[in-house]
């Protein structure tokens, strides 16, 4: 006899779904979130904005203001710009609107995992194309992949999470070109990495690029992501998001924060600054390997179990990710660049533990 969880997609039910572990620490760098908290104005100055507006009404289905600054940021065009409620919202309607059963798609792992959670659940054929033994990208690869089996969707997280790195962009032009689909270029730490495949999109209908105000913009708790591609390809994208995705304190805290550049460029420059104080840190440290990284975090290894590292660094009062699943990556943690006090700390820490394991 069945159960009404027969109903559920066996696509589904095999899917472990997206999970994380948050255990409380005094210094939580497991996230590569932004350290910094918007100021309390700005915070003041769009709540000033939500409460003149009337909450009994929907928000605009197009927020057109809000698209014109965005491209006028991005120098692209107001109508190839879609605005997600994170940009894992417009990681899921690309998918929705590309992925079937047996449709496949070209993951350079280790990356992000909801790309590959996703092309699962829509029943998607994953065409993994392993980063190189020092974890970087291998171009070459994923264009022959994505030739030879025919990939609809090319996916390039650009700095990569969890490994900080970057696809070169001579290669990357190689990739969006020789693809015979469509290339997803995720820059969520873009601003991080100073440089951008932004250039490419007057050139390539085929490549969307998604970015959000998650990290560098400070703003995780509010959930806004963007893309940017050519608009036929964006007008797809919109009919499988959600109409009224972003509620009205989202689109008010994108419209103020988006006046106020000086604040994300100091904290990005910190931010940089302070990831390559912690990266040389790190590397003094016997028996602990860091990685390059263009992004907000540092991928390190050190030679004990990552999850043993990982309870060390917790019973200090330090909480990183343990980013370990992947067989590349069996030693390997990934800590976000904090404060710089909250650096000290994880830094202490890590040595505290490497003394006594
Ligand atoms: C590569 C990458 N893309 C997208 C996201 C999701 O960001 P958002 O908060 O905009 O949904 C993350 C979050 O960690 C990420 O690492």
């Amino acid at each position: 006899m069945g159960t009404y969880l027969d109903r559920i997609r066996p696509e589904v039910r095999r899917s472990s779904g997206y999970s994380l572990d948050r255990p409380h620490a005094q210094v939580k760098i497991d996230q590569n979130e932004s350290p910094y908290d918007l100021p309390l104005e700005v915070k003041q100055q769009i709540w000033d904005r939500v409460r003149d507006r009337q909450w009994s009404r929907y928000p605009e289905l197009i927020p057109a203001r809000l698209h014109e600054k965005l491209a006028r940021l991005a120098g692209w065009k107001p109508d190839g710009i879609l605005l997600g409620n994170g940009s894992n919202e417009l990681i899921l309607a690309l998918l929705l609107a590309v992925v079937e059963r047996g449709v496949r798609v070209v993951i350079p792992e280790p990356t992000f995992l909801l790309y590959r959670l996703l092309v699962e659940v829509l029943g998607g054929d994953v065409l993994p194309v392993p980063l190189r033994s020092d974890l970087s990208y291998d171009g070459e690869a994923i264009l022959k992949t994505a030739v030879e089996r025919d990939g609809a969707l090319v996916v390039v997280c650009s700095p990569n999470n969890p490994t900080g790195g970057i696809l070169a962009p001579d290669a990357l032009e190689q990739v969006v070109r020789g693809c015979p689909g469509i290339v997803v270029l995720d820059e969520a730490y873009f601003e991080f990495a100073g440089m951008s495949g932004t250039s490419l999109l007057p050139r390539f209908e085929n490549l969307v690029i998604f970015r959000t105000f998650s990290k560098a913009m400070s703003m995780a708790g509010m959930r806004i992501g963007y893309c940017l591609g050519h608009p036929a390809l964006v007008a797809e994208m919109a009919k499988t998001k959600l109409p009224f995705n972003l509620n009205l304190f989202c689109l008010a805290a994108a419209d103020v924060v988006l006046e106020r550049p000086e604040l994300l460029e100091r904290r990005v420059r910190d931010i940089v600054s302070e990831r390559e104080r912690v990266s040389s840190a790190l590397k003094r440290i016997p028996g602990v390997t860091v990685y390059p990284s263009y992004a907000n975090f540092l991928l390190f290894e050190t030679v004990h179990p990552p999850a043993t590292v990982y309870q060390g660094l917790l019973s200090r009062g330090v909480l990183v990710r343990d980013v370990s699943r992947h067989h590349l990556l069996a030693r390997a943690l990934r800590a976000s660049v904090g404060t710089p006090a909250e650096n000290d700390q994880f830094l202490t820490a890590l040595k505290s533990f490497l003394e006594r394991a």
